[in-house]
């Protein structure tokens, strides 16, 4: 029988979960290690997913009608993936980016024929991060206030509001980890952007599992702005959700989902994304790194011993060659 797709949307998804068997073997593990490749998806992260979920329940509700120009605030792979949908469904696209996401993002925006707007081209955005001390989540919706207050025909995803953001990882990405483990799964280990993917992946595997451990990455202090290193390498797409201003945390963000905070360094999941483009074969972005790095960290424990962890790895490495990611 043929398996033919009519759209990419058809795309979305179905990523490989794979053991890291060579990393295991070096590092001596006795836990199993199995990353979930988001790069498979078809514009090569994990958000695709939001993408697609945001504006399919947008399509449902009649929030975003033919001929709308979908909005959104990101730092980037939710922009790439929101561009590609918009494309394949015929909506015009506009995305306002900070000034430091990597270039590949702005230029693969621009390909997919989205418009891209740096966040230091807009007052009301630097304004307000100015005012807040950086609170990103204030800066969104100042922009969201000056976009629905101005314009027509619009509709902004917003997906750190955006309930259908953490919905499509409990419709895809969790039910997906569970067929595929046939249900031995352990631990879930994931980073927090907007929080969707560990809210909802972690909701559903609960749902099957209550005793399943969840753990959430978070950038360590020597990877976040601070006086004496104003601009650190970044993990990009993984922000400090413990220890801030409660109105740094998105919405998206269910603060009662996970068991355990992991601080990782920028230089930690830097070395991992190198060490598993050699070993494994698999190019990854640092939040990637910064995931595998936690997964075995913890597999490490005597307790974990025996244990099955899955690791979400959000995007590709292809994303970061003009940074020193793989130098
Ligand atoms: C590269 C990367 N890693 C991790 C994340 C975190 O995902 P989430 O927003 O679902 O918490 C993101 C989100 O933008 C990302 O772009």
């Amino acid at each position: 029988m043929s398996k033919i797709y009519k759209s990419i949307t058809e795309l979305v998804g179905h990523t490989p979960l794979l053991e890291i068997t060579n990393y295991e073997k070096k590092h001596d593990l006795k836990a199993k290690i199995l990353v979930k490749i988001e790069y498979f998806n078809p514009n090569q992260s994990v958000k695709d997913r939001t993408a697609l979920g945001m504006i399919e329940a947008a399509e449902k509700d009649g929030r975003l009608k033919p001929g709308d120009t979908i909005v959104e605030v990101t730092s980037g792979n939710t922009g790439i993936g929101l561009a590609a949908i918009a494309a394949a469904k015929g909506y015009k696209f506009r995305v306002y980016l900070p000034d430091n996401a990597s270039i590949e993002r702005f230029k693969a925006i621009h390909a997919l024929g989205g418009q891209t707007v740096k966040m230091s081209e807009v007052p009301v955005a630097v304004k307000t991060l100015e005012e807040t001390g950086g609170d990103f989540m204030a800066a969104v919706k100042a922009i969201k206030a000056q976009v629905e207050a101005t314009e027509t025909d619009i509709f902004f995803t917003d997906q750190s509001t955006n309930t259908a953001n953490a919905g499509i990882h409990a419709a895809t990405t969790g039910p997906e980890i569970w067929e595929d483990t046939d249900g031995d799964v352990d631990i879930l280990v994931a980073g927090v952007g907007t929080g969707g993917t560990i809210s909802g992946t972690g909701r559903y595997l609960r749902s099957k599992k209550p005793d399943l451990k969840i753990v959430a990455i978070q950038p360590g202090p020597d990877s976040l702005p601070s006086e004496k290193n104003p601009e650190p390498d970044e993990i990009a797409g993984v922000h400090p959700f413990e220890g801030v201003p409660e109105s740094f945390v998105p919405a998206s963000m269910d603060m009662s989902i996970y068991d355990e905070k992991f601080e990782v360094e920028n230089y930690e999941a830097f070395a991992v994304c190198r060490e598993l483009a050699r070993l494994e074969g698999i190019l990854v972005g640092p939040s990637s790194g910064a995931a595998v790095h936690a997964a075995a960290e913890i597999a490490k424990r005597p307790e974990n011993a025996g244990k099955t962890i899955v690791a979400v790895l959000p995007d590709t490495g292809l994303r970061y060659l003009s940074t020193n990611l793989f130098d």
